[in-house]
């Protein structure tokens, strides 16, 4: 296992902080709260489906539109019961839960309190408590996160189905169909975004760790002998991914899993990890799967799942890297790590800088006034860019210092206000929410000029 960096947050923010803008700025809402809350589930606001939108768009795009050799998937979430058998699903998808003999009662997961003691430089056999109450544990006893619902009208045994606890398995049982009709030969890619759900012991950390999430997976199938090959380079590609949507470098690392956490069909996995607030954690696992889903899908199916190379005459089962990730827990990571309060002559400002394609909104537009045909210039404004297809907002509501703030801790990196001059002589002013600069620009045209800068590299001025 890696050493963890030495790097510490240097930027001050905590869980508690980004759970508060979510809620006030209409990101991520508690589930169910008229109701007092379902634990640990949330709703996602307008600016929150903006932003998870973006990120999976981004996601699409370094699948779909950057390259050739991957194709889409959205498979079913509720799939045979056998797929989960042959995955290892039934059998091993579990986490070992105690329970607190003491006063307090909690579940935990065992392995999670045995790491928290280690990492104290304390001895798990002999010193593991109830973190709550101090009360004596359970034994452990293995707990499978599979949610079960039954198919049909009748509850009965013979129609137990799950919800999938990981996209993949759709991509794997696929496979056949895919090759029939899209001729790609190995190395290719089948890519899915959807829902999955885990029954998690310890859900927590806001939409970290959620029983209801969605995951961003892509199962790569290469010959044998390219899987090393593969492996690396798509661990690369996947960093690079959150480093150009403007993560700061010292806040991410790639950490190779020690031979003693791998899961059981893997035969390396290295994880893209982020500084979150709550420490270094996983964002993404990128794994070497080798030829296991295959193998089991083929034969508990027995259907061939081999791929007949005809150059070469060989027939075989590809062998997978899945780079895995989390749509949730990415849009989390980019919020954390565009949060930022800064002093601007003598007052505060908190604002998101978030990479312009992932802001949820691109510009706002808002007239100084509501008079003197200020108003219609701006709505006149909003059309154009309602017409180049680019996300606008349009906002009248309170001074301008307000309305600057309020799309500041949204994250809209620019703002057109349409003032007196305007009226005049058909410029507005453009403010950029970096570096608060405010140039006068002409109307005319102002969707290009937006679009050319959604186009070119964003400087994120968190690496100074
Ligand atoms: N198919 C492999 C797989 O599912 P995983 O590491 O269990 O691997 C992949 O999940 C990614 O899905 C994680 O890196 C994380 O981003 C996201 N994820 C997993 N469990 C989650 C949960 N309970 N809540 C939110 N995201 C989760």
């Amino acid at each position: 296992m890696a050493d963890e960096p030495e790097t510490e947050r240097n930027t001050e923010v905590t869980m508690d902080e980004i759970v508060a803008l979510a809620k006030r700025r209409g990101f991520v809402f508690p589930s169910s709260e008229i109701y007092g809350g379902i634990g640990s589930t949330y709703d996602y606001g307008h600016y929150g489906v903006l932003l998870k939108n973006n990120v999976k768009n981004e996601w699409w795009k370094a699948m779909l539109t950057d390259r050739d050799d991957i194709v889409a998937l959205d498979s079913a979430i509720m799939q045979h019961p056998k797929v989960w058998e042959a995955s290892g699903h039934l059998a091993g998808f579990t986490d070992p839960l105690v329970q607190c003999l003491g006063k307090c009662k909690k579940r935990w997961r065992e392995d999670h309190l045995r790491e928290a003691v280690e990492a104290e430089g304390g001895d798990p056999e002999a010193e593991l408590r109830c973190p709550e109450c101090g009360g004596e544990l359970s034994p452990p006893r293995n707990f499978n996160l599979m949610f079960e619902t039954h198919m049909g009208p009748v509850a009965e045994e013979g129609n137990v189905v799950y919800l999938r606890p990981e996209t993949a398995q759709g991509i794997f049982i696929n496979f056949k169909n895919v090759l029939n009709f899209a001729r790609k030969t190995p190395p290719f890619g089948i890519a899915q975004i959807g829902k999955s759900f885990r029954n998690e012991i310890t859900p927590g950390n806001f939409i970290f760790r959620t029983r209801e999430f969605e995951q961003m997976e892509m199962e790569f199938f290469v010959p044998p002998d390219e899987a090393g090959t593969w492996y690396r380079e798509w661990i690369d590609l996947r960093r690079d991914w959150y480093l150009d949507l403007g993560i700061r470098p010292d806040f991410l690392m790639v950490r190779p899993h020690g031979a003693d956490e791998l899961s059981h069909y893997s035969t390396g996995t290295s994880d893209i990890e982020y500084l979150f607030p709550i420490g270094w954690s996983e964002l993404e696992g990128v794994a070497n799967r080798g030829n296991f889903d295959l193998t089991q899908h083929q034969e508990h199916s027995h259907e061939k799942l081999e791929y007949f190379d005809q150059k070469t005459g060989e027939r075989y089962l590809p062998h997978v890297i899945e780079p895995a990730a989390g749509a949730d827990r990415a849009a989390l990571a980019f919020l954390v790590d565009a949060y930022e309060v800064e002093e601007i002559e003598g007052r505060e400002r908190t604002v998101l800088r978030l990479h312009p394609r992932l802001a949820p909104v691109k510009v706002s537009v808002l007239p100084l006034v509501s008079k003197e045909g200020m108003p219609e210039k701006a709505r006149e404004i909003m059309q154009s860019f309602r017409k180049a297809g680019i996300q606008a907002e349009y906002d009248a509501g309170g001074s301008i210092g307000k309305r600057y703030r309020r799309q500041d801790e949204i994250g809209t990196p620019w703002g057109i206000t349409v003032d007196h001059q305007t009226m005049e002589d058909d410029t507005v002013t453009l403010r950029d929410r970096d570096s608060l600069e405010q140039v006068r620009v002409p109307a005319e045209g102002l969707p290009g000029q937006i679009a050319a800068r959604l186009a070119t590299g964003w400087k994120s001025p968190k690496l100074g």
